[in-house]
């Protein structure tokens, strides 16, 4: 049986932890990751057997209807991981840090992630960034904390970069993300995100690090796959960059049922003899 599979030699759900990503890279097996933000779709993902659900601070776009992902707080993001948690049976939880609980400041980047592991009771955390963000990386490793890296598209960044076209195309921005990234592991991050730079920049990362490399919008050579859920489920349907792959078209199925109740309300044929109760 491969060493990533959902089920163990028990026969049980067999918790994905970092050591098993590491295994999963060895053996050459694509590790999975989803966005979830709350209980009833994170049950969905962890059943299916996603590896790593991620709590992404997306949630500021997907489930507050922001611009960005920065407006997202500590508090809110403690919220999601909650709902998350108390879902899951065997993924590995990683929770984002959300924009201005760890920037500039190892002491409250550390203090940020001690909270969202104390209450939330995910698994891990991820934050934005390289060079730039190792002291606190380290500040959290050395905490026991489990930590993700994110290079790249850093949408946290977005006022700085001015765009969300693909990054580190140049050669001076290509070579600082692969010495960011030798940073991030030496430092002891147990995976890094690779978002939006081109395939061949993503192969060469992830054939020099020895830690996972999980991708979005980077090609077919990351050790790994990361979408945000609800764009692989077609509810948001305003968003299609090259990279996505629609799985399912659910914004028009919900907009059909919630039209079909309305109609159904309306001519009165809901609720019908057997939907009711009698004396
Ligand atoms: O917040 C998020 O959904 C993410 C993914 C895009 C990797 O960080």
């Amino acid at each position: 049986m491969a060493i990533g599979s959902v089920m163990s030699i028990h026969g049980q759900a067999r918790k994905v932890t970092t050591h098993t990503l590491q295994e999963m890279k060895s053996a050459n097996e694509k590790i999975t990751m989803l966005t979830a933000y709350d209980f009833s779709l994170a049950k969905l993902v962890d059943k299916a057997g996603v590896d790593i659900i991620l709590v992404g601070d997306s949630a500021s776009n997907v489930m507050a209807g922001h611009a960005t992902t920065v407006p997202i707080t500590l508090d809110h993001m403690i919220y999601h991981a909650q709902c998350v948690e108390r879902a899951v049976d065997r993924a590995l939880i990683v929770v984002d840090m959300p924009f201005g609980s760890y920037q500039g400041n190892s002491t409250v980047a550390l203090e940020s992630a001690v909270r969202i592991m104390k209450e939330s009771n995910g698994h891990s955390v991820k934050l934005e960034g390289g060079a730039e963000v190792v002291e606190s990386v380290k500040r959290i490793l050395i905490a026991g904390i489990p930590v993700m890296g994110h290079l790249g598209l850093t949408p946290q960044s977005i006022y700085k970069f001015g765009t969300y076209t693909v990054r580190a195309k140049e050669e001076e921005e290509a070579a600082k993300l692969i010495s960011d990234a030798k940073l991030l592991e030496d430092a002891g991050c147990f995976a890094i995100v690779l978002e939006k730079i081109p395939r061949e920049l993503a192969k060469k990362v992830s054939q020099a690090i020895s830690i996972p490399t999980i991708g979005i919008g980077a090609g077919p050579d990351c050790d790994g796959q990361v979408l945000v859920l609800h764009d692989l489920l077609g509810i948001t349907m305003d968003f299609s960059p090259r990279f996505l792959r629609r799985y399912l078209n659910l914004s028009e199925d919900i907009n059909n049922a919630i039209s079909q109740y309305c109609d159904d309300v309306r001519s009165g044929d809901f609720p019908n003899e057997d939907e009711s109760y009698s004396e």
